[in-house]
């Protein structure tokens, strides 16, 4: 055998593969190519990131390579690593996913730091509060985690993203303060709601067949939909939100971009009143609303 054959050949350490997986996905100009090959690679040989480390000389088995190769290949084919993982990081909670879920984006994490600043003192209260579209259950879990004597309720459409979110409400210890409810919306739930967060679909249908692969074919359509103009879904909270909030209620909106001033004209057609919360890049990204007199 010559000294090429025998290198071609060469079973690849832990280390030699996720160099050779980050150099293919920076080929193929993904964002972040380092990351994604530790977290796939991680995930092929179920080794945690310390282990990666320890391990990183180690010679992978046939059976090793062929499930880094698998992974590699979803991933070039524009599959988002959270959604091969099954997993993602949101307000330093790990999330579990399914198909019926969004996977949740570190711009929502706005939506949760408005509302934890608008509540200020009352952070200690027994607040009770509304995710509504909760999805995997991100923005309620998160709240409850900063609020320790808050009870919450998440609604969805779908019943999919309602099971996953009770699985994560458990795993992470809140299934005592978290009720998930089937519904549109806020429309099932009573009123005196003391905070009501929402991240709803917002995309105008006609714009959804120019998102990124990576969102239009992996992120759920009802997840997406915002319907014809994209604000169906802030013209129906908005609508009911005196009714489900409390007088002094507070109710947080993601917005989408460039869907400042329809949002803020909805939110004044309804009595309400609005501030604007930024995200880290410095976009509009939450709309805090209050009740007016
Ligand atoms: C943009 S996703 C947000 C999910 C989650 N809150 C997050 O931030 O990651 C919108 C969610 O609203 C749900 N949804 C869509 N239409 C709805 C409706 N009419 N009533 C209740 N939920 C709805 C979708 O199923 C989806 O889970």
């Amino acid at each position: 055998m010559t000294a090429v054959t025998a290198q071609a050949n060469a079973v690849p350490t832990v280390a030699a593969a996720r160099r050779k997986l980050a150099e293919r996905f920076r080929n193929a100009g993904f964002d972040s190519p380092d990351l994604d090959a530790r977290i796939l690679v991680g995930h092929a040989l179920a080794l945690d990131h310390a282990a990666l480390a320890a391990q990183a000389e180690r010679p992978l088995s046939k059976q090793e390579a062929d499930a880094v190769t698998a992974l590699a290949e979803r991933r070039l084919n524009r599959e988002p690593v959270a959604r091969i993982v099954g997993v993602r990081e949101f307000w330093g909670l790990p999330f579990k996913l399914n198909r019926e879920t969004l996977v949740p984006r570190p711009e929502t994490e706005t939506v949760v730091a408005a509302a934890l600043a608008m509540l200020g003192a009352e952070r200690g209260r027994p607040l009770l509060i509304a995710d509504l579209g909760t999805g995997s259950g991100a923005l309620l879990l998160a709240l409850l985690a900063e609020l320790p004597a808050a009870r919450g309720i998440g609604t969805d459409i779908s019943l999919g993203a309602l099971a996953c979110a009770r699985a994560n409400a458990i795993a992470l210890g809140f299934a005592n303060r978290a009720s998930l409810v089937a519904c549109d919306h806020g429309t099932a739930l009573g009123g005196g709601f003391d905070l009501v967060v929402a991240n709803p679909p917002y995309v105008a249908r006609p714009e959804i067949a120019d998102l990124p692969s990576e969102v239009r074919e992996h992120d759920p359509h009802r997840a997406l939909d915002g319907g014809p103009d994209g604000l169906s879904a802030y013209r129906a909270i908005v609508t009911d939100a005196r009714r489900i909030l409390t007088p002094r209620g507070i109710l947080v909106l993601e917005l989408g971009a460039g869907q400042l001033d329809a949002v803020r004209r909805l939110a004044a057609d309804a009595g309400l009143a609005s501030t604007i919360r930024h995200d880290l890049a410095g976009i509009p990204r939450a709309l805090a609303v209050t009740v007016l007199p």
